[in-house]
């Protein structure tokens, strides 16, 4: 396999974004491919193919509803939600693609039928246009065999729903240009996805990993019930499977592509009969549960736990995709509440090896592990790191939490620096974020209610969180803050512990914390102040009114050194500032400094909303007395007790919650 960059993004691209594309096939997934490309892409024209002209009227209801319903939820504007449907053309004729430069093929999964459509495809358009396909499990390698420009042609797996779903499988096949993976890998980046690339097998990485954990539930059948099956295996995904294929009519999926794997890899493989004679299974919804006796429980457990560790381990030793692109696939196209090597490593291996032992007495046949376990489990899984003329590139890849920050994610971080910090071939460090949207939404909000009320655990959880911030402030290799969109709560406070900061000229920094009721418990009560004391008005009203910082405000202010365009010109100003910055940096200052005090506000944030008295009188007082601490350290520590403070309000129980609940906070009922 061939990928220049982890990072999409870093590669300069070769061709811009498209134009005019063209869907084959409006009946199903089609739209949802169309309605994806539309959303992002307002100026693009768009052609629908489809033999049927009633699929095609469906199609166009289908956008009209989804844009109706963004609007309503605010998620559209007015403008946007017209966007959208304008420019969507429908054809019952092949002609209408004439001038495209990508037609996506999303018809019937039918060898003969596509190669049929791919031949029509290429009488129709130019030599250079790209030509891809959503069949979930044909390789490329067969589908394009008649094609006479290859080069320009590949699979491009989409999941349901595929307007919102961010995953997508690239396939990098022999014939395949290097050129169209990474232009595909970039376009699919800049538009909000997130491109997973795979080699050409059969049902590529993440159905293998899908049909097989459905089949192996077909295969229980004898010994559980499927409402037993789907009561186990929500322990792991947030649906069972039963009730998934249920919801996507999936029985004849199953039944064709464990027959071409049974085909092509072994018997192993041979999809269940009853796929064939069901049409619905009596099964139970998420959140409904059955009694399950304990030896029924273990043995499917064990069946459907054995079968992802198999299928992942396969995938794996054939180098079908990375360990971190499995496990994050898997959670984001599948619904996996975990991967399936995070489930690994959280299994000791003695007892992953029993399942895995089970497993091969009772499927005889299915892939088992190549090498010892923990060998499968040496990677990153939540940042990406490239290497730009000497400098490591690392970026955080949360794409499911905006890159949020979690302990995970800042062990990485800091693992990747101390490996590489004394390396004299190493200039310094770039911190960036996936896609264009989030450089970083901040600290992990899912990992704060469990230290509510408990003022020790909170500090402390402060204090672990800062452990790579405080790395940073003692580095003497640079590290440069690359924000690629919005930077909030915890993800700016990482970037003003870098060592400089370089931004896309439409990102923004935000601290929101009061508005979930706690405190910046990790330096911005502090930092700021150190360090850019000529903006500290702007800094109070970011802490007391939630106010963001727009990027062009941010350079002027001086918090901000440069700003780019796109992001490759962005990495490229990031790398100069490390290499800039190779014979030193500034150093936060480590005596008191003076802020001016805090004049009276309205108690409200930016936005509007009520904000808690007690909230901002913690925050009041923190601020004050970090900015006499006669050390930075003991400034941190100021910041750190204050959040556990913060932690233990009723103010912090409302937002948490709210945040969890999706609802405005009401501050004003609990002070
Ligand atoms: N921690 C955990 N998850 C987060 C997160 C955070 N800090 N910020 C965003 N997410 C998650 C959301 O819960 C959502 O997950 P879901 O799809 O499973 O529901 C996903 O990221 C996408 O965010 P969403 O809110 O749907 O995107 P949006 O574009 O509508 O709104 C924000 C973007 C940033 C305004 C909104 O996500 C937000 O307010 N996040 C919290 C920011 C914050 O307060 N950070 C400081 C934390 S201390």
């Amino acid at each position: 396999m061939q990928v220049p960059q982890n990072n999409p993004l870093l590669q300069t691209p070769t061709r811009s974004l498209p134009r005019h594309v063209a869907v084959i096939g409006a009946g199903s997934i089609g739209p949802d491919i169309g309605y994806y490309l539309k959303s992002t892409l307002p100026d693009l024209k768009l052609t629908l193919i489809d033999i049927s002209q009633a699929a095609i009227d469906g199609a166009l209801g289908r956008f009209a509803e989804y844009a109706n319903k963004a609007l309503a939820k605010g998620k559209m504007n007015a403008q946007q939600a017209a966007a959208v449907q304008q420019n969507v053309h429908g054809s019952t004729d092949y002609d209408a693609i004439k001038g495209c430069d990508w037609v996506i093929e999303a018809a019937t999964e039918n060898i003969d039928l596509k190669r049929r459509i791919f031949a029509a495809i290429e009488a129709r358009v130019a030599s250079d246009a790209v030509i891809t396909s959503n069949t979930s499990s044909l390789p490329a390698e067969r589908i394009f065999s008649d094609l006479q420009h290859k080069e320009r042609a590949t699979v491009t797996h989409f999941f349901a729903p595929a307007w919102r779903n961010p995953a997508v499988e690239v396939i990098d096949w022999p014939e395949a240009a290097p050129a169209l993976v990474a232009w595909l890998r970039w376009v699919f980046c800049s538009t909000g996805k997130l491109p997973l690339v795979t080699s050409d097998a059969p049902c590529f990485m993440l159905d293998r990993i899908f049909d097989n954990w459905c089949n192996e539930a077909a295969l229980l059948l004898g010994q559980a019930t499927a409402s037993e099956v789907d009561t186990v295996a929500t322990e792991f995904v947030h649906a069972g499977p039963f009730f998934v294929l249920n919801l996507a009519h999936g029985n004849p999926i199953i039944t064709e592509t464990n027959t071409l794997q049974a085909d092509e890899e072994g018997e192993h493989y041979r999809p269940a009969p009853i796929f064939k004679s069901v049409q619905k299974w009596l099964t139970v919804a998420p959140g409904k549960r059955v009694e399950v006796p304990a030896a029924t429980a273990q043995a499917i457990r064990d069946r459907l736990l054995g079968i992802l560790w198999s299928q992942s381990v396969d995938i794996l030793d054939r180098a079908i995709g990375t360990p971190a692109d499995l496990d994050l696939g898997c959670c984001t196209a599948l619904g996996f509440k975990s991967g399936p090597l995070a489930l690994l490593r959280q299994t000791p291996l003695a007892e992953a090896q029993r399942i895995l032992d089970r497993l091969a007495q009772e499927r005889a046949g299915m892939p088992m592990p190549r090498k010892p376990l923990a060998d499968y489990l040496r990677f990153e899984r939540h940042v990406l790191v490239d290497d730009l003329d000497g400098v490591k590139v690392i970026t955080l890849r949360r794409p499911e939490a905006l890159n949020a920050l979690h302990d995970e994610m800042t062990d990485e971080i800091l693992a990747v620096i101390r490996r590489f910090e004394n390396d004299p071939g190493v200039a310094g460090f770039v911190i960036t974020g996936y896609g264009n949207k989030a450089f970083c939404a901040g600290a992990d909000i899912g990992r704060f209610p469990s230290m509510l009320g408990d003022k020790a655990a909170a500090a402390q959880y402060s204090r672990d969180c800062s452990r790579l911030l405080v790395h940073l402030d003692s580095m003497q290799k640079p590290v440069v803050a690359a924000l690629n969109g919005m930077a909030l709560g915890g993800g700016f406070e990482l970037a003003m512990r870098c060592h400089a900061l370089v931004a896309i000229e439409n990102s923004w920094m935000q601290l929101p914390e009061v508005s979930l009721g706690i405190l910046p418990g990790i330096g911005a009560m502090v930092v700021p102040y150190r360090r850019w004391p000529q903006a500290a008005g702007t800094f109070h009203a970011m802490l007391r009114r939630c106010e963001k910082l727009k990027a062009k405000q941010a350079l002027a202010l001086g918090v901000v050194d440069a700003l780019a365009k796109d992001s490759s010109e962005l990495i490229a100003l990031a790398v100069a500032r490390v290499q800039a910055l190779a014979q030193g940096h500034s150093r936060i200052a480590d005596a008191p400094v003076a802020v001016p005090a805090f004049e009276p506000m309205d108690g409200k944030a930016a936005s509007g909303m009520i904000l808690s008295p007690t909230t901002l009188a913690l925050l009041e007082r923190a601020v004050q007395q970090a900015a006499e601490a006669p050390t930075l350290a003991a400034a941190l520590e100021i910041g750190y007790l204050a959040f556990g403070d913060s932690a233990c309000t009723a103010a912090a129980r409302e937002g948490i919650a709210a945040f969890g609940e999706r609802r405005a906070p009401d501050f004003a009922r609990v002070g």
